[in-house]
């Protein structure tokens, strides 16, 4: 070997142990794709997230820790909106009492996984871990440039009707259709603003489609926390769009039986 490549390979074997040991690589652009082993599931978010490194590549034993910790690192939630939503991703581990789950555990239907999803084929039909083209299509051709609490609530009821006429074991929980809900009021929320809730319909198709944060198309981690509150007020928004929607308040056909999510993870009937 010539002394001149000599230094230069020791150089640059010099510069990555530097940056190894020092400054931390920036997460926001590490991202990778899911090795042979990983598992991912029916949440186009918290794949994000485990590609990015933000929770455990793997997708495996993702503890209260490590999702409170990814989730305040890549989109600014506080520790009360992690442990509630915890306290749901458990429930599908089909370990009783774990104090961790895997993202594939997610996919198991009718625990928290629904039919009539934005991005997935019903259950009956294929598998929620894996992302559809098809079924994204028909949800992203009800979005203008900037999606909203209307838009987004036509893409749920298009794909509801659609499931409907295909999948013969069609069916919704009343948590299934308050997932379904909150599902659009956080995509929303978090990849464009939470106060106005109105997003661009380019940061939501890439990230649907590539599991990876739009940072490429000038999305930043917001500024302000994410709270259980945010969502919860957002969610009755899109809910009082769905329910104008479908007329059901004009018809009466759902006065009473409204479901609401009541922190601490209690499911009541209001
Ligand atoms: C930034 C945080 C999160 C956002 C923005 C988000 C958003 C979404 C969206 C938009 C979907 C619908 C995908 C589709 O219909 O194709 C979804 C699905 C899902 N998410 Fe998340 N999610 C987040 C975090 C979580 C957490 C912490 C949990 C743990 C309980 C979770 C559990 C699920 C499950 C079980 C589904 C599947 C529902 C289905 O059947 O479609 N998500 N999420
Ligand atoms: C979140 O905070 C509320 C009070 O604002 C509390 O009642 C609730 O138990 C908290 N939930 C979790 C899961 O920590
Ligand atoms: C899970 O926890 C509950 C409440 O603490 C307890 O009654 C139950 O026996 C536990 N189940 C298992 C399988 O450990
Ligand atoms: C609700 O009513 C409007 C106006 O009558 C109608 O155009 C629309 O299709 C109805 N929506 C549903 C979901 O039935």
């Amino acid at each position: 070997m010539r002394l001149a490549t000599f230094y230069s390979v020791a150089a640059a074997v010099w510069a990555t142990q530097v940056v190894a040991q020092g400054a931390a690589p920036d997460p926001f652009e590490q991202w990778q794709k899911p090795e042979a082993g990983h598992v991912r599931g029916p949440c186009p978010f918290l794949n994000t997230f485990a590609n990015h490194g933000f929770l455990p590549r793997s997708g495996k034993y993702i503890t209260q820790q490590n999702l409170a910790d990814g989730l305040f690192n890549s989109v600014h939630f506080d520790a009360n909106i992690s442990a509630f939503l915890f306290d749901f991703a458990i429930r599908t581990n089909p370990q009783p009492n774990s104090t961790w789950f895997s993202l594939d555990h997610l996919s198991r239907h009718n625990v928290l996984e629904h039919d009539a999803s934005l991005s997935r084929v019903d259950a009956f039909l294929g598998h929620a871990d894996i992302f559809n083209q098809k079924a994204f299509d028909e949800t992203r051709s009800h979005f203008k440039d900037v999606v909203n609490v209307e838009s987004g609530t036509a893409a749920i009821i298009a794909r509801m009707k659609s499931c409907k006429a295909t999948n013969p074991t069609y069916s919704l929980s009343e948590l299934g259709e308050a997932f379904i809900l909150g599902e659009t009021a956080a995509y929303i929320s978090i990849l464009g603003d939470a106060q106005s809730i109105t997003v661009d319909k380019k940061r939501v198709e890439f990230l649907f489609q590539n599991e990876r944060l739009p940072t490429q198309l000038g999305w930043k981690r917001p500024s302000t926390p994410f709270t259980t509150d945010l969502l919860l007020g957002n969610l009755d928004k899109v809910r009082a769009e769905y329910a104008k929607q479908l007329n059901s308040t004009s018809k009466g056909k759902r006065s009473g039986a409204s479901l609401r999510l009541v922190h601490g993870s209690a499911i009541t009937f209001a």
